[in-house]
């Protein structure tokens, strides 16, 4: 597919009225890392990651009809209608977050609308209001972009589905990453579950920059109802934002090598998630996590986002695992929090060792328990 096969062309307005539509989108944890893309927003490696469950934004979209123009047409020479006119190259939303009005995010859904207007151009001619809350605290540090802009992606779909009422499940999940990586790169493999793969990997039939994919083999028991908990070692706002990091992949001495790391990791891995071999998966996935570190720690300028914190965890579980066998590891994003990785099989020694060893090093105690999950649901649709 191409992206011109996601332009809706010739929907009937008069269907176009107000409504309401709410999505529940999770978020994602990646296994093998995107870091460094080029316009628009295509990723320089294809990755692969879990879906969520307990970490999830719930966005309610209400949208009617502009009605400016049937109102005032009727005098062409009106200063009013001018002025109307020229409003209407920009869109007309409302954001509310977690219950209060926050103009602060509106650029960001700007830039976002702008990317996906020629793809949905009804943008245009409707008023919004979007009402969005995450189910984790927004300071967290648990990035909320991927299940925020999968959700306002899913609630634009549901529009477009009610202009075009025959679109198929599949054409409008892909369109709905399609849409939600225009937004946020890792959004895109917010749509479904529970193994995504978003990015061009000639060993993935079917993989793509342009949306996320579920991953296409059967997955071992191994990987069945696979536990996140999520360490919250450092609450606060990110050092570097992921634009930001992103670009420092632009003139980084090791860039190349690093693409070429991931896509050999996501073969590796994709054997590996067939096989069940967990040792293999520890390995490559520390490594991933490990490396996207390492590309912060050595771009121009450079960042260390782990705190000793981060790395005394790090070392408990290493050491955990040499005593015992267990096959507990771990990832991170690109802050200092730690995601503890383990089997079902192993939910009651790995819990325990958590919560006896490893929750003293979060800020206030603080974690979240999350697992695997199957993808985005609409909640309600009126
Ligand atoms: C470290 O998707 O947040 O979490 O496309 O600029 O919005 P933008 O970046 P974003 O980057 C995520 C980076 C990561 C790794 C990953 O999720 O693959």
């Amino acid at each position: 597919m191409t992206a011109s096969d996601f332009i809706l062309n010739n929907y009937n307005n008069s269907k176009l009225n107000s409504g309401t539509f709410t999505w529940k989108t999770p978020s994602n944890i990646a296994l093998v890392k995107y870091w460094g893309k080029r316009e628009p927003q295509l990723p320089e490696n294809a990755s692969i990651s879990f879906t969520l469950d307990a970490c999830f934004t719930v966005t309610t979209l209400e949208y009617k009809l502009k009605n400016h123009k049937s109102k005032l047409a009727s005098d062409s020479n009106n200063e009013i209608l001018k002025q109307v006119q020229h409003d209407d190259t920009g869109y007309n939303f409302d954001i509310y977050f977690e219950g209060e009005k926050k103009d602060e995010f509106k650029p960001k859904i700007e830039t976002f609308f702008n990317r996906i207007v020629e793809y949905v151009p009804f943008l245009k001619e409707l008023d919004f209001v979007i009402d969005s809350r995450n189910s984790f605290p927004h300071s967290s540090g648990i990035a909320s972009s991927a299940s925020g802009m999968s959700a306002l992606a899913l609630c634009i779909m549901s529009i477009e589905k009610e202009l075009n009422p025959t679109i198929t499940e599949e054409y409008f999940n892909k369109k709905a990453s399609f849409l939600a990586r225009l937004g946020s790169g890792s959004a895109c493999r917010s749509i479904e579950g529970e193994l995504i793969v978003w990015g061009k990997h000639v060993e993935i039939p079917d993989s793509s920059d342009l949306f996320g994919i579920q991953f296409p083999y059967k997955v071992h028991e191994n990987f069945k109802n696979y536990h996140d908990t999520i360490l919250l070692v450092d609450e606060g706002e990110k050092q570097v934002s992921s634009t930001v990091g992103h670009k420092l992949m632009y003139n980084h001495p090791f860039s190349q090598q690093r693409f070429e790391q991931a896509n050999n990791h996501l073969s590796e891995l994709t054997e590996v998630l067939k096989t069940g071999d967990l040792s293999s998966f520890i390995r490559i996935v520390e490594s991933e996590a490990l490396s996207l570190h390492a590309m912060m720690m050595t771009s121009n300028p450079y960042f260390i986002l782990m705190k000793p914190n981060t790395l005394k965890i790090i070392h408990k579980i290493w050491k955990f695992r040499e005593e015992t066998g267990s096959h507990i590891c771990f990832t991170l994003d690109a802050g200092a929090n730690v995601h503890v990785l383990f089997p079902e099989i192993e939910k009651i020694a790995i819990n325990n060792f958590i919560i006896n060893e490893l929750i003293q090093y979060c800020q206030e105690n603080h974690y979240i328990c999350d697992r695997i999950g199957i993808g985005a649901k609409l909640i309600s649709n009126n």
